[in-house]
């Protein structure tokens, strides 16, 4: 039902400005009657950061922002759902137009720059659905005009690891000034410090809430080298590669819309998100899961950040060109991958192309 409808209302949502589509489309999602998605086959099912996931394609921060629809979105067929980036206080971001299509390229480019509707109201939406089951976790950024970025973050661990399956510290934002500095080693080192503490601290009452990393793309390796000593020596539970990208690979088509500012998504960002997942991967030697993220567009795109590192996948902009179908597609292929090589469960190819992954040329 909602792939036929989904395919009639696509064309009707590429005509709009991509923001107005947006909007437009969680509102439907807020109001469907969706059913209870089916179970899904237990080969899919990874245990990650002490949570079970029913399978392991999540929906990337970004899409629902402020926690509107995440058992919308659940009932559709994800594995988990990541809401946010939530901010302390509500903020509008930056000003309109703020997100493009490339449509040639598969690829999207956005400046939104945090536009939240700010803690209380995104903190009331997923308290009231704490008990729902699945898997939800909460993105957390910090204000622009924040005076203590780390104090946001403090503050925004403390309110959400009660009702939130786990925590994403976002500082690989490229739309908020200054924000991917605190990706340096000195300042992240001192970060992390406040906010594991912090965690440690609810999880007296609270109980134990994963705090997962997310990082940009266009790291250097040797800051890579720092970012994954000290969230290791930090003991984070997992990390996310990656945010968008301020790159502009040579290969892309749209090149007067590639001249806008912000982060690119989706196809284009494939090559890199997968080099520098399974960069990371070797850096972080088993010692906590990945969750890979960044132009995941097919079956095989999927399979492909699997054997690259990540444990855990998720995808946004892909949605955007070949719609929600791309889910089920993708659990297609993966059980599919599965019983060719007569293999019981997905961990089994988690990195196994990690190193050769790193021994490529580097992707331009
Ligand atoms: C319109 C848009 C908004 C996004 N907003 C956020 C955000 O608020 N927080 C965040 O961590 N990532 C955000 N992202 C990044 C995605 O979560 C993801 O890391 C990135 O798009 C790469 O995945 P994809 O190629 O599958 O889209 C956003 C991406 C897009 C396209």
């Amino acid at each position: 039902m909602i792939g036929l409808f989904e395919r009639l209302a696509r064309p009707f949502l590429h005509a709009l400005d991509p923001e107005d589509a947006h909007s437009l489309t969680i509102k439907m999602l807020a109001c469907a009657p969706l059913p209870r998605a089916a179970g899904d086959d237990k080969c899919l099912a990874v245990r990650a950061f002490g949570l079970n996931f029913p399978n392991p394609i999540g929906m990337a921060a970004g899409f629902d922002k402020n926690a509107e629809v995440p058992d919308a979105l659940l009932r559709l067929g994800f594995g988990f759902v990541e809401a946010g980036t939530v901010t302390p206080l509500p903020q509008r971001g930056n000003p309109r137009p703020r997100v493009f299509r490339l449509n040639a390229d598969r690829g999207v480019i956005n400046r939104l720059g945090f536009n939240s509707q700010g803690a209380e109201a995104v903190l009331r939406r997923l308290a009231a659905r704490a008990n729902a089951g699945g898997i939800v976790g909460i993105n957390i950024g910090a204000n622009k005009d924040a005076a203590d970025r780390v104090a946001d973050y403090v503050r925004l661990i403390e309110r959400f690891a009660p009702v939130a399956s786990y925590v994403t510290i976002n500082i690989s934002s490229p739309n908020t000034p200054g924000l991917r500095n605190l990706q340096q080693a000195g300042a992240l080192d001192d970060l992390l410090a406040r906010v594991i503490d912090a965690r440690e601290r609810v999880t007296r009452n609270a109980g134990p809430t994963p705090a997962l990393l997310k990082i940009a793309p266009d790291l250097s390796l040797a800051e890579l080298d720092d970012v994954v000593g000290i969230a290791r020596a930090r003991r984070v539970d997992g990390m996310i590669v990656g945010n968008t990208t301020l790159t502009r690979p040579a290969s892309l088509r749209e090149m007067k819309i590639a001249k806008q500012a912000g982060g690119l998504s989706g196809r284009p960002l494939l090559p890199l998100a997968t080099r520098m997942l399974a960069e990371t991967y070797v850096r972080v030697e088993g010692a906590f899961p990945l969750i890979g993220v960044g132009g995941i567009d097919s079956g095989t795109a999927a399979l492909g950040k699997i054997r690259a590192g990540a444990s855990l996948i998720q995808l946004y902009s892909a949605l955007v060109f070949r719609g929600l179908g791309l889910v089920a597609e993708i659990k297609s292929a993966l059980i599919a991958a599965l019983e060719s090589d007569s293999l019981d469960s997905l961990s089994e190819l988690v990195g196994a192309d990690a190193a050769a992954v790193t021994a490529e040329a580097w992707p331009g």
